[in-house]
């Protein structure tokens, strides 16, 4: 999640731009720059790291342009470093931009524009925007960044500027946000509220493809088609805080809700055209591939259930045999590894010490490592021979939630590629997975636009006195049975177990009393029937039951006491849905017993000791 702020104005907007900044902190950058015109030029500073380093330079500009726009970049494509910081430019000088989100087409932009003599000067996907202008320009910023916009995919906000018109700055939006600031005598745009919300709280939300040119005095929207389009101002009263959750009540919330978004940007790219898998970074010839004799997977917490989600789908997919261990462990055995194993280590922080420890232990025996991670430039990067990357985006609460999802989906395409290279999967099979995986965002925003959350909310807070909660799933349903268990005891702090539910009869059914809750991860599979005979044995010992279902389910209500709808998908794939009430249903326990969701007791974001 990148974070964008432009100025147009009567004031000096060099210091204003990087106050801006520094309000969209909290999203999480690697590196960050602005673009100030003055007397006709572009004034353009960058840097890597903590914003203190362009503080530093700030006064290499200076504070005479009241035009510019500026940028705090979370890398997605290419390292972090002053070369790939925005704004980026063109080849003339003459057009400065900068992007939030991901342009999944760029490798095909950046051939065609290198063919007509474009040079590029950062590895990112986002300058191909900057050339795409200069080419398209004929004296209107609009028309050029309409022109770009049409021949770009994914989903993005930009803005851009023009020497050539000084006094404007243009930005449009495709499944990302971007916001107007309305002030007086000056304009704002941005990325979300808080970058300008010190300055002004008279807001307009653009639609996606709707294009903004604001100057000084005036702000106009328009259509891709140059019709114009009234503008209909919001004042907002969130206090700051309310602001960086995007009027969320907690991070951990806006996050849950920000999922759709974080798969969509996970899957960007990774999906050709034609409905295979490609998957930069990985590292691993198709020759590796295919000689691969076993996958060890470690990782903690959150990040070893979503090992475990990987185990199912490399085994059955790839028909790889998969260990799926925890970290802290693993790193005290005696593995039987070797040059035919790949180790998977799975962290999002990329910097849990025991996942290091144990990648560190598996490259020792010989085996090759993959990491996974949500954070460019982390330890793990530096130690793993390839690496996957989630694109979920920071994640302020200490509770993993879309850096989970992301988790399952990386380790998902892992094995359909896996398949597709061993031949373990038709090329038919892969596509009608890659086909419905990129269903999934699209079945998430529905899920969340309906309400769902509202009715997992009124389930919660029924059995939020609850003393004790068991969760409860077979094969892909285990997984998310443990994770929805982790969530409730480490935010709503109520002891709960999790179980294969075949192993319920082997002892731990002896726990039930009459109205004990048990959470059931009860979505379409092929042992859901078996699924429910546990229930009904659960249930014949008076406890009652919470079913998350699959959507068009019709027997689940007769049996269970609530049901958790989730979007209906193909059964491989329902762990990206089914955890999501169940993160909710953690949340909003929680919330009912007072607890402090974003920050729970004793718990760190990142688990650097041992
Ligand atoms: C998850 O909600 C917890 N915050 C914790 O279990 C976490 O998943 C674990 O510490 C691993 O962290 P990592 O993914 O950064 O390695």
């Amino acid at each position: 999640m990148c974070g964008i702020i432009g100025y147009v104005g009567a004031r000096p907007c060099r210091d204003i731009l990087f106050q801006g900044l520094r309000k969209l902190e909290y999203r999480g950058y690697d590196s960050a720059g602005l673009s100030i015109i003055r007397d006709g030029q572009f004034e353009l500073l960058h840097s890597v790291g903590n914003l203190d380093n362009l503080e530093e330079i700030l006064h290499r500009v200076g504070n005479g342009g009241t035009m510019g726009i500026a940028h705090t970049r979370w890398a997605t494509h290419g390292r972090p470093s002053t070369e790939n910081a925005h704004p980026h430019t063109d080849c003339t000088g003459r057009f400065a931009i900068v992007l939030n989100g991901i342009v999944e087409n760029y490798m095909s932009l950046r051939a065609m524009l290198r063919a007509e003599g474009h040079e590029f000067t950062s590895e990112t996907d986002a300058e191909v925007v900057a050339h795409l202008i200069e080419r398209a320009y004929a004296g209107s910023l609009r028309d050029a960044v309409v022109a770009a916009y049409r021949q770009m995919e994914g989903h993005f906000t930009y803005c851009a500027i023009t020497t050539d018109e000084p006094d404007l700055i243009v930005g449009v939006r495709k499944e990302t946000p971007l916001v107007v600031g309305l002030g007086k005598d000056e304009n704002f745009l941005a990325s979300a509220i808080p970058a300008f919300m010190a300055e002004t709280r008279t807001v307009l939300f653009p639609e996606d493809g709707q294009v903004v040119v604001i100057t000084r005095d005036t702000v106009e929207l328009y259509t891709l088609d140059g019709d114009p389009v009234p503008c209909e101002w919001t004042h907002v009263d969130w206090d700051e805080e309310a602001a960086e959750k995007g009027g969320y009540e907690t991070f951990m919330l806006k996050e849950i809700h920000e999922q759709p978004t974080s798969l969509a940007d996970t899957l960007a790219e990774r999906i050709g055209p034609d409905g295979g898998i490609s998957l930069d970074g990985l590292e691993l010839a198709p020759e590796a591939i295919k000689a691969l004799k076993q996958v060890l997977i470690v990782a903690c917490g959150t990040s070893y259930h979503a090992g475990l989600v990987g185990k199912y789908a490399l085994e059955r997919w790839a028909r790889v045999p998969v260990e799926v261990e925890v970290a802290s462990e693993f790193r005290y055995r005696d593995p039987v590894i070797g040059e035919d194993t790949l180790c998977i280590a799975i962290s999002q922080s990329g910097e849990t010490a025991d996942t290091l420890a144990a990648m560190r232990l598996a490259r020792s025996a010989g085996a090759r490592v993959l990491a996974v991670t949500n954070i460019v430039g982390s330890q793990a990067t530096r130690e793993a021979d390839g690496v996957l990357f989630t694109r979920a985006g920071l994640e302020i609460g200490v509770a993993a939630t879309k850096t989970f999802l992301t988790q399952e989906l990386a380790v998902l395409l892992l094995a359909l590629n896996f398949a597709e290279v061993r031949g373990t999967l038709s090329e038919e099979q892969v596509r009608a997975y890659t086909e419905e995986l990129r269903r999934i965002p699209g079945l998430l925003d529905h899920y969340f636009a309906s309400g769902a959350a509202a009715e997992v909310e009124d389930v919660a807070r029924k059995y939020s006195g609850s003393r004790f909660f068991l969760c409860l799933g077979r094969n892909l349903g285990l997984p998310v049975a443990l994770e929805g268990a982790l969530k409730l005891k480490e935010i709503s702090y109520i002891p709960t177990d999790a179980y294969a539910a075949g192993e319920m009869k082997h002892g731990p059914i002896a726990l039930l009393e009459e109205g004990s809750p048990v959470l059931v991860v009860a979505t379409d599979s092929f042992v859901y029937d078996k699924l429910i005979s546990n229930v009904q044995e659960v249930k014949a010992r008076g406890a009652l039951i919470i079913a998350v279902a699959s959507e068009g389910n019709e027997n689940i209500a007769g049996m269970a006491d609530d049901v958790l709808w989730v979007p209906k998908t193909d059964e491989m794939l329902a762990p990206l849905v089914a955890i999501v009430p169940l993160q909710l249903f953690a949340y909003y326990t929680a919330k009912a017993k007072g607890e402090k969701v974003d920050q729970p007791r004793n718990l760190a974001k990142t688990v650097t000791v041992e």
